[in-house]
């Protein structure tokens, strides 16, 4: 059965400029190479889940601009429902200038524009898709009080929901509540924690309200921890050639998305969700990175 999965999230056109070491405050450094293409946390986990194989449909917005040409264009070659996206008329599309040294390392600013007017009637309309979908997935590129909407839309309707608390951000613990999985990096748990100075481990255990929800804590080469009031463990990740770090949370959720919707159990589920990001960083940008299924199954297989 083909997994339903909905996006709630963000577009930005990411401005990648690839140099040897990143500039230090005040220096100017040569790159060697700018590329301009289609990311955003939302948009990356969107393509993702569909080259692994996901119906998805995406909620957000973009601007009456070229950018949010490119969103729609890469949308469309990708098979991902855009019925319920929103070209604003006031707000631009998001844009990411983003810079990668030679050690495949990344440092991003965002400038959200359109992606932080998503409104609640954005969401009301895909009601009926939020309805049958096996997941609804939300991040912290769009308006807080959207995050807040989208996963109180998934639960009163009994759909499960990750929560990538992606950048980094303080939500209402009420808020992260709602999510059935929170999948924070090192740094985003210590800061939705509120908590510094503990592991992962107790820094995770920490956001967890009731049983029914999951802590999956990526680790970046060393993998993923997962963290449950009765159980935790970590998943080790596969050894590849680091090309370009950029993307893997977002492939990491993508590929957990879909894995959890159709089915798999967790431990297997985080496995699968680690070949997608392992195979993502092994190429340059975001969206474009995004691995196929056969890939993704080819590399959990040579594990065996
Ligand atoms: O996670 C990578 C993404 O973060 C980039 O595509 C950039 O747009 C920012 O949203």
């Amino acid at each position: 059965m083909t997994a339903k999965i909905v996006i709630v999230g963000s577009f930005n056109t990411d401005l990648t400029s690839y140099m040897e070491r990143m500039p230090r405050p005040g220096e100017t450094v040569s790159g060697r190479k700018f590329v301009t293409g289609p990311g955003g946390k939302g948009s990356n986990q969107a393509v993702a889940a569909a080259r692994l194989g996901a119906d998805v449909t995406f909620i957000g917005r973009v601007g009456q601009d070229v950018f949010g040409d490119l969103a729609l264009k890469t949308w469309e070659q990708e098979g991902i429902n855009t019925r319920y996206v929103v070209r604003d008329p006031e707000h631009a599309t998001g844009v990411a200038p983003i810079f990668v040294d030679d050690t495949g390392e990344n440092s991003i600013v965002v400038v959200l524009g359109a992606n932080l007017n998503i409104q609640a009637a954005d969401v009301d309309a895909a009601a009926d898709l939020i309805a049958q979908a096996d997941i609804v997935l939300t991040q912290l590129e769009i308006n807080y009080d959207m995050v807040a909407y989208a996963l109180q839309a998934a639960k009163r309707r009994g759909v499960k929901t990750i929560l990538n608390p992606a950048p980094a951000g303080h939500l209402p613990a009420e808020v992260v509540a709602l999510a059935d999985f929170i999948t924070p990096n090192e740094t985003e748990l210590e800061v939705l924690s509120g908590k510094s100075g503990l592991t992962a481990e107790q820094a995770a255990r920490s956001l967890l309200t009731h049983d029914g929800q999951t802590v999956v804590v990526t680790l970046g080469a060393q993998g993923a921890q997962y963290v449950r009031q009765d159980a935790t463990g970590v998943i080790p990740t596969f050894k590849v050639n680091v090309v370009d770090t950029t993307g893997a949370g977002d492939a990491f959720n993508g590929g957990l998305a879909v894995a959890l919707a159709e089915g798999k159990p967790l431990t297997e589920a985080i496995a699968f969700a680690n070949a997608t990001a392992a195979l993502c960083v092994t190429r340059p940008g975001t969206a474009p990175s995004m691995p196929c299924r056969d890939e993704v199954e080819a590399l959990l297989a040579s594990a065996k």
